[in-house]
């Protein structure tokens, strides 16, 4: 308990400091042998960052300056007393030692002090903190404001599904096994499934309870991936036909460029510019036995990478603020800046322009961003339409696929956008 905990808060001050989970678990997590152990950090850290505006509101109730050095730890100690069934008295004990741990002997009865102070008086905090939005959605001041203007019919929904655990969804390989083959495997195992009835994906399930990779049936013989059921709506949505040439721009760690691959005999180039995670989808590909060209490169800057043949589809899954897979990346809500959101759209408008001059006419680009932001979504649509007089929104598109998919209890939020070139 008192590495979990002191872990736990090394990991939380790290990301108040600006830096992202994915950088922070790979080093934290390497601290402790035991898995089990890794795992309830990252649920105490992926639970303390969700629900942070509540915690950092109560603690201002309980001290009138806040200890430094501390903070995080009575974060982390107040998250396991009132969201989890952590036994009170052994979160305040750990609390303790691990603050001795740190080198504040003579602070260690401030962390008791406070905790207790906590479990007294909970009930009017939480009272209090109703009535704050910060303490009470969970989200930054100016995000809240930002959903409530942009999307004010579903901006309740939106928080409420953020705070949720997110579920494991299961993509099967149909070039290797037919969902209904794999959904027996499951049973054989006694393993729990079921299947989202609100979005059309038609190799998903959801499993009942999340397990690690090495304990899903077949994973390692490329029988299923771990995906979203909301990105797993992407890749039918090219329009693939067999021999096709298509781009992945943006393609690690590889979920959409393997799943196009699994959907049809077509000739994929995958590219992204950051090397370690373009090793990422080259696993995949392997895990799955399936072929791609692989490739490092600055999708927006085509005299580095591209050999004049053009593409017939583009999929350019861009970079974006991730505000559509907060309840997957709690970090996110807390590491945004308002104005990342511009260098975001900055970075799709170059990937756009770009990537529209090596597709062939005629041909199709998806955009997609996990994003809930009209101006990474419809505006980027709006102003891509404008600049560029060869290409219209694919019909066939437009008339059956909702753009914009808010996130809920059992998919990620998304925006798809196909564009026709003509
Ligand atoms: C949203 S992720 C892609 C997820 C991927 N399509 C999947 O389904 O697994 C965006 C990716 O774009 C890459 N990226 C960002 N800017 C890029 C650029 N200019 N050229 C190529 N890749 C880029 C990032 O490294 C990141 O891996």
């Amino acid at each position: 308990m008192i590495d979990i905990q002191l872990i736990a808060q090394a990991c939380v001050t790290r990301v108040k400091l600006g830096q992202s989970l994915k950088t922070v678990f790979p080093q934290e997590l390497g601290k402790i042998e035991s898995k089990a152990d890794q795992a309830a950090v990252k649920n105490t850290v992926y639970g303390a960052l969700r629900y942070l505006g509540y915690l950092e509101f109560a603690l201002d109730q309980l001290v009138i300056k806040r200890p430094n050095g501390l903070v995080n730890l009575l974060l982390v100690g107040m998250y396991l007393i009132e969201f989890t069934r952590s036994a009170d008295h052994a979160v305040v004990n750990a609390s303790v030692s691990a603050a001795k741990q740190l080198g504040f002997k003579k602070l260690s009865g401030l962390v008791n002090g406070v905790l207790r102070n906590y479990l007294r008086q909970r009930e009017d905090i939480r009272a209090v903190a109703a009535k704050d939005d910060e303490a009470s959605l969970q989200h930054q001041a100016w995000w809240i404001d930002k959903l409530r203007y942009d999307h004010p019919d579903y901006a309740a929904e939106i928080f409420a599904a953020s705070l949720k655990h997110p579920n494991l969804a299961l993509r099967v390989n149909t070039r290797r096994i037919s969902l209904e083959q794999y959904l027996k495997t499951l049973e054989q195992q006694q393993m729990g499934w079921w299947r989202p009835d609100n979005i059309v994906a038609d190799a998903a399930l959801i499993l009942d309870e999340p397990v690690s990779v090495h304990k899903i049936p077949g994973f390692f013989d490329g029988l299923v991936s771990v995906q979203d059921v909301g990105a797993q709506t992407t890749a039918s949505r090219l329009d693939l036909q067999p021999g096709l040439k298509v781009l992945d721009a943006c393609s690690a760690p590889g979920g959409k460029a393997c799943h196009i691959l699994e959907l049809e005999d077509v000739h994929l180039t995958a590219l992204d510019k950051d090397p370690t995670r373009l090793l990422r989808v080259e696993e995949n590909l392997s895990r799955l036995d399936l072929s791609a060209t692989t490739q490092v490169a600055d999708a927006s800057n085509i005299h580095s990478w591209w050999d004049a043949e053009p593409y017939d589809r583009i999929l350019l899954d861009v970079p974006c603020s991730a505000s559509g897979v907060v309840r997957r990346h709690p970090d996110v809500k807390w590491l945004r800046r308002e104005k990342d959101i511009d260098s975001f759209v900055r970075q799709q408008r170059a990937l756009l322009i770009s990537t529209w001059k090596v597709l062939a006419k005629g041909g199709k680009l998806l955009y997609t961003t996990c994003s809930i932001f009209p101006e990474e979504n419809e505006k980027q649509v709006e102003w891509f339409l404008n600049e560029h007089l060869n290409a219209k929104i694919d019909s066939e598109y437009a008339a059956h696929n909702g753009h914009l998919i808010f996130p809920n209890n059992s998919h990620d939020g998304f925006f798809h956008a196909l564009f026709d070139k003509i």
